[in-house]
This record gives C-alpha cells, sequence and structure tokens, in this order.
C-alpha cells in the first residue's frame, strides 16, 4: 500500500516536470530557440527546438527572432509527426573557416514532408576567406566547401522571404525532393565569388522558383540530371553565369531531365542568358521539354546558349560528339541587349 503511494507520487512528479519543461519552451506551438538557452550561438537550441517540434503531432513551428547569432553546422532531419516551419527572423552567421565543417552543408534539411523555412533572415555563409583560397574556377574537382543550405529528400515544400548570402559554395542545393517552392526568395554574393550557383537542382519533380531575386557569382539557377518539371517564373538574375540546364553527359547513368519551363525572368549584367550545356565523348543522356519564354536580358554576354561541346578547363576530349540527346527545345520571345566583352 505505503509503495504504491510512493510510486504514483513519483508518476505524478515526473508527469509534473514533463509538462513544465514543455510548457517552458513552447507556447502554442512555437519552439523559439532563445527559450532553449540559444543566445550567441544557437547551435543546441536550435537542434533541440527542432526535436521537440519534430516530434509535435500538431503543426509546429521553430522561431529564431530577429538578431544576430552564430551557427555552425546542423543537420535537422525528419521525418515530423506533423508538418513543421522553421521561421528565421534572425541573420544567423556560419563559421567563416571552412575546416569547421564536415560534409558538404552548412544547414541540411533531411525527409521532411510539409516543411516551411520562412522570415525576414539572412543565411550569411561568410564565404568570403573560403573563395579566397578556393581552386574551383581553376579544378572542378576542387576540394568540396560547404553549401547555405541543403534540401535532401523534402516534399511539399515551401520557402518564402528568406535570403542566403555569401555561400562558400553553392547557395543552395536540391536533391531528390518533390513538390518544393521558393518563393520571394532571395541569394545575394558577390560577381566574384566562385562556384556560389544560386540553386542547383537535381534528381527532384515539381519544383517551383517563383518572384525571386538571384545574383551570385556563378549559375543563378542550375539543373542538373533528373530534374523534372521545374518552373521558373518572376525570377530576376544577375550578376552570374545564367539559367543554365546542365552541364549533362560529364557521369555514367545520368537521369533524364525533362520539362523545364522558364518564363518571365530577367537576366541582367550576366555571362550567360539562358544556356544548355552537355560534354562532348563521355556518357549518355537526355533533355527535352524545355522551355523559354518571355525573357528580359540587359547586357548580357551571350544570351542564348546550346553547348554540346562544354569543356571548361580543358578536362574534356573533344574527339566525338556529346552523347547527350537534347530534344522538344523552345526560346520564345527573348529580348534585351547583350555586350561582347568585359566583365564575368
Ligand atoms: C505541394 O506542397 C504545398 C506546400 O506544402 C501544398 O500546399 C500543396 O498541396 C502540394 N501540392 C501537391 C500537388 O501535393
Ligand atoms: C513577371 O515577373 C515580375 C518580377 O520580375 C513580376 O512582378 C510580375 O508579376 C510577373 N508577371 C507575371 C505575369 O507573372
Amino acid at each position: 500500500m505505503g509503495l504504491k503511494v510512493v510510486s504514483l507520487v513519483i508518476i505524478s512528479f515526473s508527469l509534473l516536470l514533463l509538462l513544465a519543461s514543455t510548457a517552458k519552451a513552447q507556447s502554442n506551438g512555437v519552439f523559439d530557440v532563445t527559450k532553449y538557452g540559444g543566445k550567441e550561438d544557437i547551435t543546441e537550441a536550435l537542434n533541440n527546438a527542432w526535436k521537440d517540434a519534430c516530434a509535435s503531432t500538431n503543426p509546429s513551428k521553430v522561431l529564431i527572432p530577429s538578431g544576430t547569432y552564430s551557427l555552425r553546422q546542423v543537420t535537422l532531419v525528419g521525418p515530423c509527426k506533423a508538418a513543421i516551419e522553421l521561421q528565421v527572423d534572425g541573420i544567423l552567421k556560419a563559421p567563416v573557416n571552412p575546416d569547421q565543417f564536415s560534409g558538404g552543408s552548412w544547414v541540411d534539411f533531411r525527409h521532411v514532408d510539409q516543411l516551411t523555412l520562412s522570415g525576414s533572415g539572412t543565411f550569411d555563409g561568410q564565404g568570403n576567406v573560403a573563395w579566397s583560397k578556393s581552386t574551383c574556377n581553376k579544378d572542378k574537382n576542387c576540394e568540396g566547401l560547404p553549401m547555405n543550405i541543403r534540401f535532401d529528400f523534402i516534399t511539399n515544400g515551401l520557402v518564402r522571404d528568406i535570403t542566403t548570402r555569401d555561400s562558400k559554395n553553392f547557395h543552395v542545393n536540391v536533391l531528390g525532393c518533390k513538390n518544393l517552392t521558393f518563393q520571394h526568395f532571395t541569394v545575394t554574393a558577390p560577381r566574384e565569388s566562385i562556384n556560389t550557383d544560386g540553386i542547383h537542382i537535381g534528381q527532384s519533380t515539381g519544383i517551383y522558383i517563383i518572384g525571386s531575386n538571384i545574383g551570385t557569382g556563378d549559375d543563378c539557377i542550375s539543373v542538373g540530371d533528373g530534374t523534372e518539371e521545374l518552373h521558373v517564373t518572376g525570377v530576376t538574375c544577375g550578376p552570374g553565369h545564367g539559367i543554365s540546364v546542365g552541364s549533362l553527359g560529364r557521369y555514367p547513368n545520368e537521369k533524364p531531365v525533362s520539362g523545364i519551363f522558364v518564363k518571365n525572368c530577367t537576366i541582367s549584367n550576366t555571362a550567360n542568358g539562358v544556356r544548355i550545356k552537355s560534354w562532348p565523348d563521355l556518357y549518355g543522356g537526355a533533355a527535352s521539354n524545355m522551355h523559354f519564354e518571355d525573357i528580359v536580358m540587359n547586357n548580357v554576354q551571350n544570351p542564348v546558349v546550346v553547348d554540346q561541346e562544354y569543356c571548361p578547363w580543358n578536362q574534356c576530349s573533344l574527339k566525338s560528339p556529346s552523347k547527350v540527346k537534347i530534344s522538344d527545345v523552345s526560346f520564345k520571345n527573348i529580348k534585351g541587349n547583350f555586350r561582347n566583352s568585359g566583365c564575368c
């Protein structure tokens, strides 16, 4: 009898503790990192807030309020029990030194359904030092620097308002995703920055990039193998290397690219406008059903490019033509002006 009472007391006491800690961290489904002890460095706080939010059976939000914070490398994994949002209103600073990363990314979202990434905040990759040491402008097999944000196997996701700047490598990499929208998204890095593609997409279906502003040192948007149903609308691009499909055919067993729709975009002060590129003499592949329409070019060096002998840094042989089959391509209502020297 006495024993039962004691264990009941213990059970209710631990229940109380549990309730107290959850109540501390969240209110109305909002998990605020600053309530998880996040101050200057929010790495641990973000990991813990994400874990709690992800376990919530109701839709939840992890909040990073305005302010400036350091954030080390994080992987935010699902699957989660319900829809989850990360609202970033603060400025997040990555470690400057690339040696502080293992693997290819700073912030990695993986295996999440119904993910929203929102807020007026910025992911600042602080890439200056890394670019100055980079050999990527001469050597395509250069050391892999971390990308600002990776989306791996995300389904039914939405990224809106967020800014990503000065990534050490690509700003955003989309892999294995289905139905992911970028809306009013901003990418910014200097013209001279190396390999800082805005959004790279591969092995994904149903990607929408809408009303966004991308200026970098490399491609604004680059499309890798296995991309299907990509819709790019109302995007301004520049500086940078334009919007590119490819390069394709460099590696064996690449999956086809199909259904690429680029519409109502403005491309300014870039090396290329819209481009399809494949390597000569290597592997097969296919790219079809690609349409570029209503595009304004300002001061673009090569407004429309289909290059089937893409061979940067002479890393290939031109002995035989590309084995990548390109078909059903249209360029419609593309206007503006080009320049044939300087820049980029
Ligand atoms: C795509 O994802 C969005 C955002 O989660 C969702 O509202 C929409 O219903 C999804 N579309 C389809 C066809 O599943
Ligand atoms: C075209 O893109 C611009 C942004 O560059 C946007 O303001 C406008 O609403 C878009 N128009 C249509 C018809 O999508």
